[in-house]
């Protein structure tokens, strides 16, 4: 107790675990990384905002903001061993602090919300490929029905929100990271084997070359914010995960290095699935516009036409459906556990409160995004679905705030030679003075063009 409170951690704080080196750091956040964002989100605004460009934009994004993000919150939460509250509060009390801290902590708790909707409409279609229903759930209306239909839907999210809840309450979340690590290389497996099954049907090269090569035509403004709000969202970024897994992470271990293994696992599986989905679309559907704009629903609308027409396709769809689920879940639980543990740590509330009081907030908010296609169908928020909304509300507003604190953090308060101090711990300090670069110019001036834009977006004053 006593080394804590030198420490100056706070009072609840429980003696940090730590993975055992490199090795075990990657794998846990590519464990946390790779989920539904993945698979799910990826392929559809890949689809939506210009394929190949929307891709490249990524890319550059991922390899500037994505990069020197993570250095940071990796760097802060190793430097202060706490989770994002505690880390701001470590170097100064004010507002700003507070403020700061806070959004970071907030974000994982509205996403997990309706992450978890999504894990219901993923839950009932591994149940249905159980039951056989390969060939029903390869209809075109198939799925709107479905979400249509408010009382199945919010039985299936309330499902999947308790296996997470379980779960916590029971605390296996050690047992879970144990699973994501069988299960991380089988989906590696999967994926490959469904990409390369959907890039050979007929037709279905157009989709390649669409998400692949990029097209100028295709670029708007909304491309780079929708592929901005996307990497903080499949790389874990501005949700307060990589401080608390930064704070777990030895000081050995290669900073540098496990940041861009961890970027490239990533974007290695979301593109795999880019491959399974979007060459789907075309071979299926033609590429019509209305496809490619299917949002939150295409990865359900043409993924089951894929199974549908191939041998061993009820087979393949329950293993596809099955992995997709435990990526959901594993990521669900991580995002829940953030929320738990800030509660546990700011609030001073036991475990058990703390799971129950984010229970609560999943269960109103997923509700909503989960009746959102039904009987809530007449709450828009400005013009979006809940569900919409609050993935806006969580990638296009606050992650570039909270983003944009974690940078006034680092190069106003803490200094960037503290960071470099940090990362030098274990290793040179190889992209030393890129990184000062983009912290101090680029993605301060960028991400508030990219927060104002959006909220232009909403309001009506440009069209993007
Ligand atoms: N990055 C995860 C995904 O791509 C979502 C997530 C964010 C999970 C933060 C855990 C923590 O689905």
């Amino acid at each position: 107790m006593k080394a804590e409170k030198s420490g100056g951690r706070p009072p609840n704080a429980k003696p940090r675990s730590s993975f055992s080196g490199r090795l075990g750091y990657v794998l846990a956040v590519a464990g946390s990384a790779v989920g539904l964002g993945n698979i799910w989100r990826f392929p559809y605004l890949a689809a939506k905002y210009g394929g190949g460009i929307f891709l490249l934009v990524y890319l550059i994004l991922m390899l500037t903001f994505g990069y020197a993000l993570i250095v940071s919150e990796t760097a802060l939460g190793r430097m202060t061993k706490r989770s994002p509250v505690g880390a701001f509060h470590a170097f100064g009390r004010g507002r700003a602090f507070s403020f700061g801290g806070w959004m970071n902590a907030i974000i994982p708790m509205v996403i997990v919300s309706y992450y978890c909707a999504i894990g219901g409409w993923v839950t009932k279609y591994l149940f249905e490929y159980l039951r056989g229903s390969t060939a029903t759930l390869a209809n075109d209306n198939y799925f709107p029905d479905f979400i249509a239909e408010s009382a199945s839907a919010e039985f299936w999210f309330v499902l999947f929100s308790l296996a997470v809840l379980v779960v916590l309450l029971a605390g296996v979340k050690q047992g879970v990271e144990r699973v994501s690590k069988v299960m991380m290389p089988l989906l590696v497996l999967l994926a490959i084997f469904v990409a390369g099954y959907a890039v050979t049907r007929p037709g279905a090269m157009e989709g390649v070359k669409y998400l692949l090569i990029p097209n100028l035509e295709n670029f708007s403004w909304m491309t780079v914010v929708a592929a901005m709000g996307q990497m903080f969202y499949s790389l874990s970024i501005a949700m307060g995960i990589l401080y608390t897994y930064g704070s777990y992470m030895k000081k050995e271990v290669d900073i540098e290095k496990s940041t861009y293994q961890v970027g490239i696992f990533d974007t290695g599986i979301a593109i795999l699935a880019g491959l399974m989905i979007i060459p789907a679309v075309f071979a299926f559907s033609g590429g019509a516009p209305e496809t490619l704009n299917a949002g939150p629903s295409l990865m359900f609308i043409t993924i089951p036409k894929v199974f549908a027409s191939m041998g061993f396709g009820t087979g393949a769809g329950l293993m596809f459906f099955l992995l997709v689920f435990m990526a959901a879940l594993t990521s669900a639980i991580s995002l829940a556990e953030s929320g738990v543990s800030t509660f546990e740590d700011q609030l001073g509330l036991s475990r058990t409160k703390a799971i129950l009081l984010m229970g609560a907030i999943i269960l109103l908010l997923g509700s909503a995004s989960s009746m959102g296609f039904g009987v809530l169908s007449g709450l828009t928020l400005l013009g979006m679905t809940v569900l919409d909304f609050l993935d806006f509300l969580a990638n296009s507003l606050m992650m570039p705030v909270a983003a944009l604190a974690t940078c006034l953090l680092v190069t106003r308060v803490v200094g960037l030679d503290k960071i470099a101090q940090e990362v030098e711990q274990s290793s040179a300090f190889r992209g030393k003075r890129l990184y000062g670069f983009f912290m101090k110019y680029l993605a301060p001036v960028f991400i508030l063009v990219v927060l104002l834009s959006s909220i232009a977006n909403v309001l009506g004053w440009i069209s993007m």
